[in-house]
């Protein structure tokens, strides 16, 4: 396997996936890890990742020197170049122009190993403040663009390369080659891990977790908690019990959806739990994302709390397992990468909890766990629902929560998924919905004035819900919708469309 190091880009569990993609299993670990840990970890290559610091600032994330000596290959991405070099001996400036975006890189050596089979022109992703001024004793430069004279370097005798540019994101035009090349040709991989090595993987890990306790896991409906709850049964059986929650923030006929195919069809053990006034009074009056946010992700594991209680007792059962996918992890912060959001599940979880969490999924992207869903034998109607987020219908009642405003955005909703399915958008658009921002506008129907609200169409396409691009919704479907939802949708006189894509906005609007 190949290991990442972490130094907080938000992209950098991309690149273990892209890595992973070529059948090579990869994860992603600690700038703190120690040569020894390394050692024992033995894997047949190292990348440093990106990252948002400058290695001469005061407390820049490091490396324990002792891992260049190991003779395992390097590559070092971005601040993972910076680094490598400072520490090997070469030179770190802040450039002149910083520079992000699409960049022209030539390849200049005839043996620039990581570059085999591109062409020696090719577009790459840049996004730094500093360069490499000098490379370190023993390198060559191997790439060079106009704003970064070393872009490349490599260093054939030790196994060590560096990479200025974003090789895992896919506006680097070969940047896949570029890994492969890394991967096979360097670290000599095989490329024989899959999805199902995974499952054992993660079973056997679940398995020596949890003993003979009892689980209970928190089931949302959405493709990723009822993943776990298949594979959560696969590995402990009955020793799993799942909680799905009626938080008064779901979308219509959710709840019912539920218990019938999970509870009825995969068998799940399920206690469905009516929390609409619990979350609610909570709620009233909050307006503050962050602090919504907070409030649904502390109230779900108090609830868990109490539920667990009911169950077994106090002392009855330890593990707490959810659907927590990496992009969760990633957007609420972690040691080295800024907090986005904080989704419900990682940044919004209370800090007295008791449970001990059981997150098989952390790692993976969205369609990753499309994928192990399926291998696990799960039909497409749960593998592929579109993504719902747990905080639901909460963070899209924009500001202050009312049941009012949740009907609103309850109803449209409803309306936008029948119309987007029957033009038979539904698998091809990731995700789609109605916000409500809250602001009311004149508008004139039948022969009277109105003063009513706006309703927001957001509908985004996405591989892995990181960056996402507002979908082309034709002109007539989005006709009917918005006809429907202000005649059907009592208090709504006026329909937008979000035509932001993410980055600079995010998929949800809170
Ligand atoms: P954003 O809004 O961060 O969303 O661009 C990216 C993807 O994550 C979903 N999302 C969440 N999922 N808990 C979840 O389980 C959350 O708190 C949460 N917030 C956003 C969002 O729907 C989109 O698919």
């Amino acid at each position: 396997k190949i290991i990442v190091l972490d130094y907080g880009s938000q992209y950098n569990q991309l690149i273990t996936r892209r890595i992973r993609e070529f059948g090579v299993f990869s994860e992603l670990l600690s700038h703190r890890i120690t040569a020894e840990e390394v050692k024992a970890i033995n894997p047949k290559g190292i990348i440093l990742s990106g990252g948002p610091n400058s290695v001469y600032d005061e407390g820049a994330f490091g490396i324990d020197e002792e891992i260049f000596k190991l003779g395992i290959p390097i590559l070092g991405i971005c601040y993972g170049m910076q680094l490598l070099t400072d520490r090997l001996g070469g030179k770190v400036e802040a450039a002149v122009n910083r520079e992000y975006g699409k960049a022209e890189l030539e390849v200049i050596s005839d043996d620039a190993r990581l570059f085999q089979n591109t062409p020696s022109k090719q577009i790459v992703w840049m996004s730094h403040g500093d360069l490499v001024t000098q490379a370190p004793a023993g390198f060559d430069i191997v790439g060079t663009s106009a704003d970064c004279p070393i872009a490349a370097i490599q260093n054939l005798t030790d196994n060590q390369f560096g990479i200025q540019f974003h090789a895992e994101v896919r506006n680097s035009e070969y940047g896949n080659e570029i890994l492969k090349n890394f991967a096979f040709d360097i670290c000599h991989c095989k490329g024989d891990w899959s999805m199902d090595n995974f499952i054992d993987m993660q079973i056997a890990k679940i398995r020596q977790q949890v003993g003979d306790k009892k689980v209970l896991l928190g089931l949302s409906g959405g493709v990723d908690s009822s993943v776990v709850g298949v594979l959560l049964q696969k590995a402990i059986g009955d020793q799993l019990t799942s909680i799905f929650v009626d938080h008064g923030l779901l979308r219509k006929g959710e709840g019912d959806q539920v218990m019938e195919t999970l509870g009825g069809k995969f068998g799940l053990n399920i206690i469905r739990v009516d929390a609409k006034e619990r979350f609610l009074s909570k709620l009233a009056g909050v307006s503050d994302p962050e602090q919504k946010r907070k409030i649904i992700g502390n109230e779900f594991v108090y609830l868990f709390d109490d539920e667990a209680t009911k169950l077994a007792g106090k002392e009855g059962i330890s593990f707490l397992a959810q659907g927590t996918l990496y992009t969760d992890v990633i957007e609420s912060g972690t040691e080295t990468a800024q907090t986005i959001k904080s989704h419900h599940n990682v940044g919004g979880l209370p800090e007295d909890m008791q449970f001990e969490l059981i997150e098989p999924l952390n790692t993976l992207f969205k369609d990753e766990v499309r994928a192990l869903g399926t291998q696990l034998g799960m039909p497409d109607d749960i593998v592929w629902r579109q993504p719902f987020p747990g905080p639901g219908l909460g963070i899209r009642v924009l500001g202050e929560i009312t049941e009012d405003k949740l009907e609103i955005v309850r109803e449209s909703d409803a309306i936008l998924r029948e119309e987007i399915a029957a033009a038979g958008l539904d698998r091809e658009i990731w995700q789609y919905f109605t916000v409500l921002p809250g602001i009311r506008s004149v508008g004139v129907m039948g022969d009277g004035r109105t003063y009513d609200y706006t309703v927001g169409i957001r509908a985004v396409s996405s591989v892995d819900g990181m960056t996402a691009d507002f979908a082309r919704i034709p002109w007539d479907v989005l006709q009917k919708i918005s006809v429907r939802i202000v005649n059907e949708v009592a208090h709504v006189n006026r329909i937008v469309y979000d035509i932001t894509s993410k980055p600079p906005a995010t998929v949800e609007w809170e």
